[in-house]
């Protein structure tokens, strides 16, 4: 997908040449008086008239398009709402701006501009707020056409951003800067998770993890499987085994920090590029949605880049463990036991409980590089599906400080967490009779003791699970967020390095 150009600019609303001039209101609060004043004069009151009218008054997802006839130079006005005033938020800015690039695209505009509206969450700073409108817009925007012929495929490919004083255009600029990051990052993820399982497949992952590496300038290492077998990665192994395709691990690195031994980030993505549930097979209805299972992997590839390109000043490390769940000749069955790197064994009682195999030989390894933070992400359980349905990622986290930094981020980037319990007690439930422990717990808290069988991979290095089954994929589309692969985790993950960085 093309990226849209964003950039800041200095400027009156009514002297502003433009195809369409995007206005965001809060609800029943019409425009900042000199704004107001400043449009009316030229519109000869139109405005003022539609919003007495009350035809329109700001109500979030409220959108109205005008055309100004030559009265002043912007040729449309786009009136959007966002909502109430109290209850303003980053995401209300970001849903806003994502309604209101689909109308500009109706309108069939290519660029167009913006006004920076005069109200801002309470907290928020210029940055944040630049950063909130390019996200919105940019993923608002998204679409994926590759495989479509009829595709009249019609983009939006500049926006501008115009602030009222000189003042406010560098914290903006850095704003749209980290925005533009952010929101590539998580196209490119909507993109890899698109992409259908005979497309992308571990090998393509890994042409994928090149082409970032390169671009990027960072380290990479991929492990084939005769180095795995050597290793002993028998978990990865074990689910890889039913698949023609070979399964990959792939390590990528980053030094952005100013001393170079300074402990990473280390971050561990869930990378199965098609989900069947192997021998335990899955029944047809939407399993065609477990394409998206390498969410994770592809997220952690993702922030990678974003990291990279953002230069921020640490250390980050980024692991995919990559293969295709099938069922098959060679397949692992119920009931084998698989050795993992770990040292420790687990008895196979489901073969549909994969991802938590290939994350224990992931996290196993990741702990070789003694990270200053350890994060897995991971299309992990239905019951985290059933638990927090659409609009929470299951988080479970050994370090409080770690866990109030991953909230934070989630919050800031309209991705927010919800903390389980990682207890102890549950482990009865991954007791096995033949082995360390079997990788599934039985029928209550699914979501709990999938996190608890990772938990036993990490060490003791400060460690988060993030459950994104609940999110990873959307029934129906939103603001700025479309039907099928959504992305989600992608701009948490880059805000929560950002933070870290700051
Ligand atoms: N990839 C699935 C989890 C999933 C389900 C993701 C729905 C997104 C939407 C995972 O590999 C899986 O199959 N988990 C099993 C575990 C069970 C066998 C213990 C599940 O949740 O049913
Ligand atoms: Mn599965
Ligand atoms: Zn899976």
């Amino acid at each position: 997908m093309n990226i849209m150009r964003v950039e800041a600019k200095q400027g009156r609303v009514d002297t502003t040449d433009t195809d369409a001039l995007v206005l965001l209101f809060c609800d029943g609060e019409g425009l900042p008086k000199e704004d107001g004043a400043l449009l009316d004069r030229g519109l000869g009151g139109t405005l003022r008239d539609l919003l007495q009218s009350k035809e329109f008054d700001g109500k979030a997802g409220e959108v109205v398009v005008f055309h100004t006839h030559g009265k002043i130079p912007a040729k449309r006005l786009i009136l959007v709402g966002l909502g109430k005033r109290h209850e303003l938020s980053l995401d209300q800015i970001r849903q806003a701006m994502g309604h209101a690039v689909k109308r500009v695209r109706q309108t069939r505009c290519g660029a167009f501009t913006v006004a920076l509206p005069s109200v801002a969450p309470h907290g928020a700073s210029s940055i944040d707020v630049g950063q909130t409108m390019t996200e919105g817009a940019i993923l608002g925007s998204y679409q994926f056409t590759t495989y479509r012929s009829d595709a009249a495929s019609m983009d939006v490919t500049a926006m501008t951003i115009l602030a009222p004083r000189k003042d406010q255009l560098h914290q903006l600029s850095e704003g749209i800067r980290r925005g533009v990051a952010t929101a590539e990052a998580t196209a490119f993820v909507r993109d890899l998770c698109n992409h259908p399982s005979n497309v992308m497949t571990p090998t393509r992952i890994a042409q994928e993890a090149k082409t970032v590496a390169k671009e990027a300038g960072v380290n990479l290492k991929i492990l084939e499987q005769k180095e795995m077998e050597k290793l002993g990665m028998g978990a990865l192994l074990g689910v890889a085994k039913g698949s023609h395709e070979p399964p990959k691990f792939i390590i990528l690195q980053y030094h952005g920090a100013k001393k170079k031994d300074d402990r990473p980030v280390v971050l561990v993505g869930k990378t199965i590029t098609f989900d069947t549930g192997g021998i335990s097979l899955k029944p047809a209805e939407n399993m065609e949605q477990m394409k998206a299972d390498m969410t994770g992997g592809a997220e952690v590839l993702a922030a990678m880049r974003a990291a990279a390109r953002l230069k921020l000043p640490l250390n980050l490390i980024s692991i995919l463990p990559a293969a295709e769940n099938m069922p098959g000749g060679r397949a692992m069955r119920p009931g084998d036991v698989v050795k993992t790197l770990s040292g420790k064994t687990v008895e196979v009682q489901n073969t549909d409980a994969e991802g938590r195999l290939i994350l224990s030989d992931g996290l196993a390894y990741a702990t070789r590089f003694k990270p200053a933070a350890l994060i897995d992400i991971a299309t992990l359980t239905g019951a985290c599906v059933v638990a927090l349905g659409q609009f929470a990622i299951g988080m479970f986290g050994t370090d409080a400080t770690l866990k109030e930094a991953i909230r934070e981020a989630g919050l800031r980037a309209g991705e927010r967490v919800w903390e389980m319990p990682l207890w102890e007690e549950y482990f009865e439930q991954l007791r096995s009779d033949v082995a360390d422990m079997r990788n599934i717990g039985g029928r209550g808290g699914g979501m709990i003791t999938a996190a608890l069988f990772l938990s036993k991979f990490v060490g003791d290095a400060p460690w988060i699970h993030l459950d994104i089954a609940s999110t990873d994929w959307s029934e129906r589309e939103r603001a700025y967020i479309p039907k099928g692969p959504t992305g989600i985790g992608t701009r948490l993950l880059i805000q929560f390095l950002i933070n870290r960085s700051l």
